[in-house]
C-alpha cells in the first residue's frame, strides 16, 4: 500500500491565529500543510499570496503543498518556490502550455503536482503523469471550502489508479474537496493516498487535535 498522507488545508483555519493553528495540527500528526492560492480569475474567490506563504513557511518544517488557481501560473511559480513551497500543483484546465508549466516546476527543483476538475476528463493528464509526484483529483468544484464531496469523481480517481499501475509509475493520487472521516476509507478504496482536509479539521467540534487524530485512524 502507497504512503497515506493528510494534508491540512489552513482555508478554512482562523486567520487571527494561524500559527497556533498550524501548530496544533502538526503537533497532532498531519503531514503536510495544504495551501490554497486563488486570484479571483480562474476561480471566483480570493485567498492568500507569496506573502503569506513565507509567513506559514517561518511556522512549520512540514511540506508546503501549494495548490494554485489561479491564470497565468507560469508568472507566479518562481514568486511560489521562493516564498518556501515545496510542492506545487497547477491546474490542467486553461493552460494550454502545461507540459512547460510542468518543467518551471521541476527546474525550480519542487515537486509538482497536476490538478484535475471535477468536470474535465481524467485521460486529459495522461502524457503529463511521468512529470509529476502527484495528480490532486478535486472532489469539489474550486473556490471555497467546506462544499459538499462529489462522489462522481470516485470512478475518475480509480481510472486513474489504474492507468498509474499499468504504466508501472510511482504517482500519488490526492482527494481535496469535502475529505472527512467517511470519505477518507470510500476515495482509498478508488486508489487515493493524500489526503486534503480542511473543514473537518479546522470547523470540527471536536477541536482540531481530536480532529486529526480521528482523521488518521480511519
Ligand atoms: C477548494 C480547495 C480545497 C478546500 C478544501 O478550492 O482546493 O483545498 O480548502 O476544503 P474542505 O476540506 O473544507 O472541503
Ligand atoms: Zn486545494
Amino acid at each position: 500500500m502507497k504512503q497515506q498522507i493528510l494534508s491540512a488545508s489552513i482555508l478554512n483555519c482562523d486567520f487571527s491565529k494561524m500559527g497556533e493553528e498550524v501548530h496544533t495540527a502538526e503537533a497532532a500528526g498531519v503531514d503536510w500543510f495544504h495551501l490554497d492560492i486563488m486570484d479571483g480569475h480562474f476561480v471566483p474567490n480570493i485567498s492568500i499570496g507569496p506573502d503569506i506563504v513565507v509567513i506559514i513557511r517561518k511556522l512549520t518544517k512540514l511540506p508546503l503543498d501549494t495548490h494554485l488557481m489561479i491564470s497565468n501560473p507560469d508568472d507566479f511559480i518562481e514568486r511560489f518556490a521562493e516564498a518556501g513551497a515545496d510542492k506545487i500543483s497547477v491546474h490542467v484546465e486553461n493552460n494550454a502550455n502545461i507540459h512547460k508549466t510542468l518543467l518551471n516546476i521541476q527546474k525550480l527543483n519542487k515537486k509538482a503536482g497536476i490538478v484535475v476538475n471535477p468536470g474535465t476528463p481524467v485521460e486529459m493528464i495522461y502524457p503529463l503523469l511521468h512529470m509529476v509526484e502527484f495528480v490532486l483529483m478535486l472532489t469539489v468544484n474550486p473556490g471555497f471550502g467546506g462544499q459538499k464531496f462529489l462522489s462522481e469523481v470516485l470512478l475518475k480517481i480509480a481510472t486513474l489508479s489504474n492507468k498509474i499501475q499499468e504504466l508501472g509509475l510511482d504517482v500519488g493520487i490526492e482527494v481535496d474537496g469535502g475529505i472527512d472521516e467517511r470519505t477518507i476509507p470510500i476515495t482509498r478504496e478508488a486508489g487515493a493516498n493524500i489526503f486534503v482536509a480542511g473543514s473537518s479539521i479546522y470547523r470540527n467540534t471536536l477541536g482540531i487535535e481530536a480532529a486529526v487524530k480521528r482523521l488518521k485512524s480511519v
